[in-house]
C-alpha cells in the first residue's frame, strides 16, 4: 500500500487549517510547525494534491498552502487530514494579502505557483496574480537561493509570465524545474488532467540570488 493510501481514523485526525482569526500577524512559522525545518509555500492549492504528496514525501520539510475558495480548501483539508501528515498547514486567504501581511522576509525555501487562474479575457488580465508586484512579494519572502517554481498550461498566460520574467531583475533562471514530489503522475490535479488531455505544460524555475 502506498503512503498516500494510509488513512488515519477520524478520532486521531489533526486539523491542518490555521485559523487566522485566532492568530496575530506575522506568523511564527517555527511555532506553527513545531520545528525549525524549511518551509515551502504553495499558492492556490486547489484540492491539495501537491501539498499532500509533498508532506508525505518530505517529512523533514514543512509546507504551507494558501487557497481562497472555501470549497477547494475543504477538499484539500480532508485529503491531508485523513493521512498521517504533520508537516502541512493550509490557510483560507487571498494570496497577495496573506504574503504581505502574515509572512516575514527571508522565511521561505520555495514558492510554488501551479496552474494559476489564467483570466483569459484581456479586460481581466489585471486579475492575474503573476506580475512584478507578485515577484517583489516572492523575493521578500524567499531565503537567498530560494526557488520560485511555476507551471501553467495556458499559452497566453505563459507568454505573459515570460514577458514579466524578462523585464524583472530580482530573480535568475534556475535549473530546478517544478517536479512532482515523488515518482507520481503529475504535479497537481490540474496537471494530471491536462496531461491526460495531451495539452502542453509550460514550466520554469527562478532563484533568488
Ligand atoms: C486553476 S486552479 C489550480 C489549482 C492547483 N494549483 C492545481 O494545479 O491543481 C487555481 C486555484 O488557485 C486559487 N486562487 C486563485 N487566485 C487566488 C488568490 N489570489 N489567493 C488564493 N487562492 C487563489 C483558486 O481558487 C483555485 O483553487
Amino acid at each position: 500500500m502506498a503512503d498516500e493510501d494510509l488513512i488515519v481514523p477520524v478520532a486521531q485526525r489533526q486539523v491542518c487549517e490555521l485559523d487566522l482569526n485566532s492568530l496575530k500577524p506575522p506568523l511564527d512559522l517555527r511555532q506553527v510547525f513545531g520545528n525549525p525545518h524549511p518551509v515551502s509555500l504553495e499558492i492556490g492549492i486547489g484540492k491539495g494534491l501537491f501539498l499532500m504528496r509533498s508532506g508525505l514525501a518530505k517529512p523533514q520539510e514543512n509546507f504551507l498552502g494558501i487557497e481562497y475558495a472555501r470549497k477547494y480548501l475543504n477538499r484539500a483539508r480532508e485529503r491531508i487530514e485523513k493521512r498521517p501528515i504533520r508537516n502541512v498547514r493550509v490557510v483560507h486567504a487571498e494570496a497577495m494579502s496573506f504574503m504581505q501581511d502574515w509572512l516575514i522576509p527571508d522565511s521561505l525555501k520555495a514558492i510554488h505557483l501551479y496552474f494559476p487562474d489564467p483570466w483569459p479575457k484581456k479586460r481581466h488580465h489585471k486579475r492575474r496574480i503573476f506580475n512584478q508586484v507578485f515577484l517583489e512579494a516572492c523575493y521578500r519572502l524567499l531565503v537567498t537561493q530560494g526557488d520560485l517554481l511555476i507551471a501553467t498550461d495556458h499559452a497566453d498566460y505563459w507568454a505573459w509570465m515570460c514577458d514579466v520574467l524578462a523585464k524583472q531583475t530580482l530573480f535568475v533562471p534556475s535549473d530546478l524545474l517544478p517536479e512532482p514530489p515523488e515518482d507520481t503522475d503529475g504535479l497537481t490535479n490540474y496537471e494530471i488532467k491536462y496531461q491526460r488531455e495531451g495539452r502542453p505544460i509550460f514550466r520554469t524555475g527562478y532563484r533568488k540570488p
